[in-house]
């Protein structure tokens, strides 16, 4: 038996180095902060933040993992239908993962003010000024129906930025195309504990801490 799973697990690495990949992967781990749980503050709170970074996102982590094995086991198997029905867990948790490894990063308590050089000039470009741009992406951050994401992405193909609205935890890139330079979590747990139900006035306060640094390095890299 484990010499078929050996042989299964070299067939869809031939095959397909993504589910190769898969099979012979470490576990993912949970990103450390790039600064201290209260560092954001006053305009997202220890506590959200620390909840938001050691429950939240720990559990996307978790379940990731825990989903990516029984789909290793599913297809060192060859069942096709288990591995279909594990997608919507991939979907979530692997999106949850992706776009709170992102968002940690997106964030700086030396954030603020506006981004610099390319980036602006290209913010200009596509969207007129950097203040159209941050009331384009607010507005249809806060119009998000119950949770999901807003996001500033950038279209390989056209070359222009692009802002964007996901539903749940769908990853932007995985669901869209784009690439994610910036994004609003407005899941209530990224918000709540301190906004209450008011979601513009958390989203008008997130942008006191976009860390535009890291948007135009993610920008530089998406621009390749
Ligand atoms: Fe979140």
């Amino acid at each position: 038996m484990l010499c078929r799973v050996g042989y299964v697990r070299r067939c869809a690495a031939t095959l397909n180095p993504i589910l190769g990949a898969v099979a012979s992967r470490q576990k993912h781990t949970l990103p450390d902060l790039p600064y201290d749980y209260g560092a954001l503050e006053p305009h997202i709170c220890a506590e959200i933040m620390q909840l938001h970074h050691s429950k939240h996102h720990a559990t996307y982590v978790n379940n990731l993992n825990v989903t990516e094995e029984k789909y290793q086991e599913a297809l060192a198997k060859g069942d096709v239908t288990t591995q279909v029905s594990l997608q919507p867990a991939l979907k979530f948790n692997g999106g949850g993962h992706i776009n709170h490894t992102i968002f940690w990063t997106n964030l700086s308590p030396n954030g603020g003010g506006e981004p610099q050089g390319e980036l602006l000039e290209a913010i200009k470009r596509d969207f007129g000024s950097f203040q159209k741009m941050k009331e384009k992406m607010s507005a249809a951050t806060v119009a998000v129906q119950g949770s999901g994401w807003g996001w500033l992405g950038f279209n390989k193909d056209s070359g222009r930025l692009r802002i964007a609205a996901c539903a749940n935890q769908d990853p932007l890139q995985g669901t869209t195309g784009l690439v994610p330079l910036l994004g609003i979590d407005v899941w209530e747990h990224a918000y709540y504990l301190q906004y209450k139900n008011v979601r513009p006035d958390y989203v008008k306060a997130i942008w006191n801490v976009v860390n535009w640094e890291n948007v135009n390095e993610r920008f530089q890299a998406a621009k390749k």
